[in-house]
């Protein structure tokens, strides 16, 4: 590759300016030519101030890389050596439904692995399968990276439903834990490891490492001695020191969904009655990040960003993609096809883990199987994970039914059932696949 080209879609997205910020800071060893942010029509407001900000930021650096805007990917796409894909389908709008209505019924909504991750999944997956199809015509060697949650429901479809070979899913959960344990031990991040399997937002780390030696029993010490260990959407509410010592691996925040139902339910209750849901609240965040965006003056990435849930996505991005350029083989944490690495997860199915990153993609570092405890609970959000797959690309009513209900935050048939329906009716203009099969 002489010179890359990166087509980003869903360049609109308020996040694009760390992406741009990662590009710049590796670009001695990661040399960007061609940056193209892509949006829909609709978005194109955001995109053009988004791609301004990221001209005037490149401009700062000094850095000859071309950024090109269009609202038309199939323009964008040919001659591509990565596409990145970071598409909310429905906006904020749909969020705030996938969290409010199972609320109601009292359900925790989850926008990724709960009910409302099904709709999210039930909404972008069928989007991404046409880019694939996409990317598979017009730019087949590229890789496709994808933000875009649930990033692990989305990596499983694209596996399983399309003809990309060359994909991974990616999330901040791994480094922002990595991240976490480092402040916790105020120690720098590069001396911190951790040993990650399990699923896209319900990955633990088997072993945690300080340069090189195994400190997992500590690091879970201190988790229950007042350090936090959370991402900016997700609330510390502590853990019971007994459960969190019997457990003997570190869980990631999106456990305490899991953990802490009840809790957390009554957590996002208050909430929702004092400020709103988390969509809400990142509306409000949203404004204020494109009103920073449009200030001319500005050429850098503003601080208020890393208020997102996804702050330092670029560094997990951009380290993905300069460890594939560059076949640095070092280990990064990021969503791919199984392979046997976690022996009680299908081969062919998507699971989070540790990876050798290679010119030839993420190898994942098998772990034989994860500890009997936590096994089931994973086994349980593969499951869901699949179904939802499934019924992405099928379109069939009962199936969506099953995979509602076999969701560990749901808890019984019929109240799947009123849920669905009403999911069904709040994002029907978004999910044309089930035009004939909803009456
Ligand atoms: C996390 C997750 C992301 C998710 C984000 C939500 O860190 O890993 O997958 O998109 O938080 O953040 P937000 O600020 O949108 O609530």
């Amino acid at each position: 590759m002489q010179g890359i080209k990166i087509v980003t879609i869903g360049g609109g997205s308020s996040y694009t300016p760390e992406l741009v910020e990662g590009f710049i800071n590796r670009y001695h060893e990661l040399p960007v030519r061609e940056l193209w942010l892509v949006d829909i029509p609709e978005g194109k407001e955001k995109l053009h101030i988004v791609g301004a900000l990221a001209k005037r930021m490149i401009e700062e650096a000094g850095l000859p890389i071309d950024v090109h805007l269009s609202l038309d990917r199939r323009e964008a796409l040919p001659g591509a050596d990565f596409v990145t894909t970071q598409i909310r389908v429905g906006h904020l709008d749909a969020r705030a439904k996938d969290e409010t209505i199972p609320l109601k019924y009292g359900v925790i909504g989850q926008e990724t692995n709960g009910p409302g991750g099904l709709f999210k999944g039930l909404r972008t997956i069928p989007v991404i399968l046409d880019i694939c199809k996409d990317v598979e015509e017009l730019c087949p060697d590229a890789w496709l990276i994808n933000f875009s949650n649930p990033a692990g429901m989305v990596t499983e479809a694209v596996l399983r439903y399309s003809n990309i070979t060359k994909t991974v899913g990616l999330c901040n959960v791994p480094i922002g834990m990595r991240m976490g344990v480092a402040e916790m031990l105020e120690v720098d991040a590069d001396r911190v490891h951790i040993d990650f399997a399990g699923l896209n937002h319900m990955v633990y780390g088997l072993e945690v490492y300080l340069d090189g030696k195994v400190i997992t029993e500590e690091v879970l010490e201190k988790l229950t001695s007042g350090a936090e260990l959370t991402m900016r959407n997700i609330v510390d509410l502590g853990w019971e020191k007994e459960f969190i010592k019997a457990l003997k691996v570190l869980p990631c925040p999106y456990h305490r969904y899991y953990y802490q139902t009840s809790k957390m339910l009554e957590q996002e209750t208050k909430e929702f009655e004092e400020q709103g849901m988390r969509a809400q609240v990142v509306q409000s965040l949203e404004k204020e990040l494109f009103e920073l965006y449009s200030d001319q003056d500005l050429t850098v990435k503003p601080a208020q960003l890393e208020e997102r849930g996804g702050a330092y996505y670029s560094d997990a991005a951009c380290s993905l993609i300069n460890s594939i350029y560059n076949d640095k083989r070092d280990i990064q944490p990021v969503n791919v096809r199984n392979n046997g690495a976690i022996a009680s997860i299908p081969s062919d199915s998507a699971v989070e883990v540790s990876c050798v990153i290679t010119k030839d993609g993420p190898k994942p570092i098998s772990v034989g199987d994860l500890p009997v405890p936590v096994r089931g609970l994973v086994q349980s959000i593969k499951s869901f994970e699949r179904v939802a797959a499934e019924v992405a690309v099928t379109g069939d009513y009962n199936t969506a039914l099953l995979a509602m209900t076999i969701n560990p935050l749901v808890p019984s048939d019929t109240m799947a059932k009123e849920m669905l329906d009403e999911l069904f009716e709040a994002h029907m203009e978004y999910l044309p696949q089930f035009k004939l099969s909803v009456v």
